[in-house]
C-alpha cells in the first residue's frame, strides 16, 4: 500500500517510512505523489486540524493520505498555545523567540504542568478514516536547557528522565513522546484497518 505524507518536512518523512516500512506500507512526500497542497489550518482541535491536511491531500492525489498536527498544551495557560504552538507570538517569532515568549508568559507561575499532544489522521479515497492521539506530559522548564530537537525541546521537562526533551537522544525521544505513541498506536491500528 501506498500513503501520501501531508507535509514538507522531511524529518516527518522520514519517520513515518521508517515506522510504516515494517508493515510493507510506502510512504510517498507530497511531492513523489504530484501534488502540492496548502491547506489552512482552520480546526479548533488538533485532530480536525490533521483530518483537514490528511483528506485535502487525498483528494488531489486520490491516494490515501496521513497527516499529523501537534502541540504544546499548558496548564497554568488553558492549554495554550496547544494548536497556535507552531505560530505563538506571531510570524516575526523563530523557536527560540517562541519559547523565550512561552516563559516569560509563565513567569512567576508554579503550575508547570504541560503536555505535548500530537493527533494523526489518515483518511482513504473510499472514506475510511484511521486516527491516533498520543500525549507525554512533563513540566515547563524555567529556562532553556539541552541542544538536541527543536521547537519547544528545551523548555520540555520530563520529570521521570529529570532531562529536557532538548537533553534526550533521537531514540529516547521518540520511545516516549507524544508522537512517537501516537505512530505506535497509528501503526496498531493501520494493521487492523
Ligand atoms: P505542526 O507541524 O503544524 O503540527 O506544528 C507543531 C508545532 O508544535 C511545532 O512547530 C513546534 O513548535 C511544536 N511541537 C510539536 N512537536 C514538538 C516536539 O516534539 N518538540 C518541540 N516542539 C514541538
Amino acid at each position: 500500500m501506498k500513503l501520501v505524507l501531508a507535509s514538507r518536512n522531511q524529518k516527518k518523512l522520514r519517520e513515518l517510512q521508517e515506522i510504516l516500512s515494517e508493515l510493507g506500507v510506502e510512504v510517498l512526500s507530497e511531492a513523489d505523489a504530484g501534488v502540492d497542497v496548502d491547506v489552512e489550518e482552520t480546526g479548533t482541535t488538533f485532530e480536525e486540524n490533521a483530518f483537514l491536511k490528511a483528506h485535502a491531500v487525498m483528494e488531489a492525489s486520490g491516494l490515501p493520505a496521513v497527516a499529523d498536527d501537534s502541540g504544546l498544551c499548558v496548564d497554568a495557560l488553558n492549554g495554550a498555545p496547544g494548536i497556535y504552538s507552531a505560530r505563538y507570538g506571531g510570524p516575526g517569532l523563530d523557536d527560540v523567540g517562541r519559547y523565550q515568549l512561552l516563559l516569560e508568559n509563565m513567569r512567576g507561575q508554579l503550575d508547570r504542568r504541560c503536555r505535548f499532544v500530537s493527533a494523526i489522521c489518515c483518511c482513504f479515497p473510499d472514506g475510511r478514516r484511521v486516527e491516533a492521539r498520543g500525549e507525554c506530559p512533563g513540566t515547563l522548564a524555567y529556562a532553556p536547557k539541552g541542544e538536541d530537537g527543536f521547537g519547544y525541546d528545551p523548555i520540555f521537562f520530563v520529570p521521570e528522565q529529570k532531562k529536557t526533551f532538548a537533553e534526550l537522544s533521537a531514540e529516547e525521544k521518540n520511545a516516549i513522546s507524544h508522537r512517537g505513541r501516537a505512530l505506535a498506536l497509528f501503526r496498531r491500528k493501520l494493521e487492523e484497518a
